[in-house]
């Protein structure tokens, strides 16, 4: 019987966005193993139907499990959206998402209780934020920014066409003092939203937060690897092997041995 703290973590979206939370976990669990998945032959998710995303999401599980990971971390706010609880509940090791511990870090930071969300239209559509802080008494405003995705995705983030298109998308905005990236693909998009958002609002990621609850869990379940040396990670990539690495590199990674997966067939949904 292995032992499971040494086993890896999986981690999947579906591009490189999901690399701001394999960040975030290298940093909180150093001694950790982690597998990543980036479903890049389908990237966007945020535009595609829910109950697709959601046999998407399944099926990454089934190949990481395959694979043997201790535990998942959907690092994809629309996947999350799509497919928790139901996965947690069909899979036999802890699975986490993004979006609980961003709701709690966005009214942590917010002084007015004026929160915006920016998200894909999946996420946007299926009011996985703005219903959580509203029942927290916030006040908020959803935006979906689906050209954001594909000028990540192309390594530009920090460029005059991504001021543009943020500036599109934030014209209508009410006041907030809050803005909750509810994409894993946006922190890399934080310089250009500072600039059109202005000093005074606070952007909120939820890689650092879901990284300290992971890390959190797996220490009380006894499952943390405890070293002495640090973990390893390595990638999968169902699209091209050669674009992913050249813009996880512009991301700053965290890089490692990257191969192409081909995902088997859908398994049944559970009825
Ligand atoms: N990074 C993902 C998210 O957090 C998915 C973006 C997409 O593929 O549209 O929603």
């Amino acid at each position: 019987m292995p032992d499971l703290a040494t086993q890896p973590l999986g981690v999947f979206d579906s591009g490189v966005g999901g690399l701001t939370v394999l960040a975030a976990l290298q940093r909180e669990l150093p001694h950790e193993s982690l597998l990543y998945l980036g479903d890049t032959a389908r990237v966007p998710y945020g535009s595609k139907p829910m109950d697709m995303v959601r046999q998407f999401a399944r099926q990454i599980s089934h190949e990481l499990l395959r694979r043997g990971v201790k535990g998942i971390v959907v690092a994809c706010n629309t996947a999350s959206a799509a497919s928790l609880p139901a996965l947690a509940d069909e899979l036999p090791v802890p699975v986490w998402g993004v979006i609980e511990p961003g709701v709690a870090a966005a009214l942590e930071v917010s002084r007015s209780g004026r929160i915006g969300v920016l998200g894909t239209v999946g996420t946007i559509a299926a009011r996985v934020y703005q219903d959580r802080l509203e029942r927290a008494g916030a006040t908020t405003w959803g935006k979906a920014c689906p050209l954001f995705v594909p000028i990540v995705e192309e390594g530009i983030s920090d460029s005059d066409i991504a001021a543009l298109v943020a500036d599109y998308y934030l014209q209508d905005r009410p006041p907030l003092d809050t803005v909750i990236l509810g994409c894993t693909h946006y922190p890399a998009l934080t310089a250009t939203l500072r600039r059109a958002l202005g000093p005074d609002v606070s952007l909120v990621d939820s890689a650092d937060s879901t990284a300290a609850v992971v890390a959190r869990d797996l220490h009380a379940m006894g499952l943390a690897a405890t070293g002495p040396g640090p973990g390893e990670v390595r990638h999968l990539v169902t699209g091209d092997v050669a674009s992913y690495l050249h813009t996880a590199r512009i991301l700053g990674g965290p890089l490692g041995p990257a191969e192409r997966v081909e995902l088997g067939a859908f398994e049944p949904s559970p009825s």
